[in-house]
């Protein structure tokens, strides 16, 4: 039975993923914004048998209430064996290129607030000396494109932030995973019209229980041919890259 922290709970790849570990029996500690929503879930895992549900409210952009939600999430589950980090916003690019304000609350939310929780979590874990953190980044961390690079540059944030935490806990045996999902079907995705490369969370989830479970401190691309096409999308020469479309 694992201790397992999920933090942006109500999103649709962490609720997936929350499932998952609740069919195994682990306990679970959900925190979101919305105290409704993290209300049935704990109902709903518990009936799909997680050992135990607590919940606490938290917006991630209140960084001083950090500290408080993971003592209380170490009160709860008696000590931390997995932390997800899922919280995030696609914001509107085209405001965001109009507004300096909406601009950093995007960088905010998506870039600053994980690394100011994955701070405090790093020196608890190092103290422990053991542990998974699980981070969700994006594919669209790996290069800034013109319609969404502000959600993109704070993706980029994560993705450098959780390589070098990987670096500094692995010799502790703490195992730091940077998941890259491309395309997911998901609330925050409801507008886009779906195709072929779109995954859905539920496949998300699974690729997160798996590397988890892997226990291989890495960088994980879901689904996996995404790290082929950012290899694509990355060995573009500027020259060219600038002129695209994307
Ligand atoms: N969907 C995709 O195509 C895709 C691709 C790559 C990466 N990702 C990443 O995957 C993660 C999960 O996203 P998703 O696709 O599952 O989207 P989602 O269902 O829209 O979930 C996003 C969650 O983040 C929460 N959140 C937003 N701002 C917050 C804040 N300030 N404090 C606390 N919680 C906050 C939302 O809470 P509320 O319900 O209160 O708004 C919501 O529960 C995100 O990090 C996202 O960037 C998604």
């Amino acid at each position: 039975m694992k201790k397992i922290l999920v933090i942006g709970a109500g999103s649709a790849i962490a609720e997936a993923t929350a499932r998952m570990f609740a069919q195994r029996g682990d306990a679970l500690f959900l925190v979101g914004r919305k105290a409704e929503v993290l209300e049935s879930m704990c109902a709903d895992l518990r009936v799909r048998g997680a050992q135990t549900v607590g919940r606490h409210v938290m917006d991630a952009n209140a960084f001083d209430g950090h500290a408080a939600m993971l003592n209380e999430a170490e009160r709860a589950l008696g000590g931390l064996d997995i932390v997800l980090v899922a919280h995030g916003t696609l914001g509107d690019q085209k405001a965001c290129e109009g507004s300096v304000e909406l601009t950093l609350r995007e960088l905010n939310t998506n870039g600053i607030s994980v690394v100011a929780l994955l701070t405090l979590l790093a020196a608890r874990f190092e103290q422990r000396g053991a542990g998974t953190i699980v981070v969700i980044s994006s594919v669209a961390g790996d290069r800034g494109r013109q319609s969404n690079y502000v959600y993109g540059s704070a993706k980029a944030l994560v993705t450098a932030f959780t390589s070098g935490l990987r670096q500094r806990l692995y010799p502790l045996g703490i195992c730091v995973i940077t998941v890259k999902p491309g395309f997911v079907d998901t609330p925050m995705t409801a507008a886009f019209p779906k195709g072929a490369l779109w995954a859905k969370p539920q496949q998300i989830a699974a690729g997160i229980v798996s590397a988890v479970d892997r226990g291989s401190a890495t960088v994980v691309y879901l689904p996996w041919f995404w790290r082929w096409i950012m290899l694509i999308i990355r060995s573009i020469p500027e020259s060219i890259f600038r002129r695209l479309q994307l």
